[in-house]
């Protein structure tokens, strides 16, 4: 199967190998995980959150440019009070310190979803995380919090209405490419392999739009037990017969 995108993707060395430039990920099983251990969801994750380390360093290692992680989304707020505080306060933990190993690897850290759902604490540690890795140019970790797709394609669509009813832009004259412009997924490429981990096969309202050329893939792994294997072994099945070189 062709795909009509071009430039969908970099090489790590020129001739040695072909990967996708921006991978995303459905970090899906935590839970499931804890149970079968007879551990608590938080529990579950708190490994999830290891397992991101690891996931970073296989991004790193395979020369992907653009790794964005579901860690939060829209729907998520209706889990219960305890698993929500649960999580932001992991989510917090992590921002607080652990972004400078992050830093180290020349990693940026970037954010999508609706942060104003966030506490202030949170939200001041997201702003820091972003500022303190804005100029690194190893990888652009995009971390997709309160996060969902339909939201942002609705926030896309009122704010053109609004720039239309205020006579800024003709919205007759709007290609899909001005549209993608009023997403926050705009300063990234579209995803060209998005992973689902724990056996489910479905999207749950993660870039939509975006994902429109993206090969999938879904593994039967619990987030918490993927690893830097898991990530190169991806790679390999990224087929190759799809890609068009960079410089090509
Ligand atoms: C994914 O794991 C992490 C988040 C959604 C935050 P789940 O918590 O959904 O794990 P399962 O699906 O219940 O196993
Ligand atoms: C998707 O997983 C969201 C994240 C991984 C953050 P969920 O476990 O929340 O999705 P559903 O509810 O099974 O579709
Ligand atoms: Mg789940």
């Amino acid at each position: 199967m062709s795909s009509p995108r071009s430039s969908s993707v970099a090489t790590a060395e020129p001739e040695l190998a072909i990967v996708p430039r921006h991978v995303a990920v459905i970090m899906d099983g935590n839970g499931r995980w804890a149970r079968a251990r007879g551990k608590s969801v938080i529990a579950g994750h708190r490994a999830g959150a290891e397992a991101v380390r690891r996931c970073v360093k296989g991004a790193i290692l395979s020369g992907v440019r653009y790794l964005t992680l579901y860690a939060f989304s829209s729907e998520n707020w209706q889990r219960t009070a305890e698993e929500v505080a649960d999580l932001t306060s992991l989510l917090r933990f992590y921002l607080r310190h652990k972004v400078a190993e992050l830093h180290e690897q020349n990693v940026r850290l970037t954010f999508i979803g609706d942060l104003s759902r966030f506490d202030s604490g949170l939200r001041g540690e997201i702003e820091r995380a972003g500022k303190l890795t804005a100029q690194n140019t190893r990888l652009t970790l995009v971390l997709a919090l309160s996060y969902g797709a339909r939201d942002d394609m609705l926030r896309a669509a009122q704010n053109i209405a609004l720039a239309a009813r205020d006579g800024e832009i003709d919205p007759t004259m709007m290609s899909e490419q001005d549209f993608g412009r009023y997403l926050q997924t705009s300063p990234f490429p579209d995803p060209d392999l998005i992973v689902r981990t724990s056996g489910e096969r479905r999207l749950s309202n993660f870039l939509l739009w975006e994902s429109a050329y993206a090969e999938l893939s879904f593994l039967d792994v619990m987030w918490p037990d993927f690893d830097e294997t898991h990530f190169a072994a991806l790679m390999l099945i990224f087929p190759d017969v799809n890609v068009v070189l960079e410089n090509a």
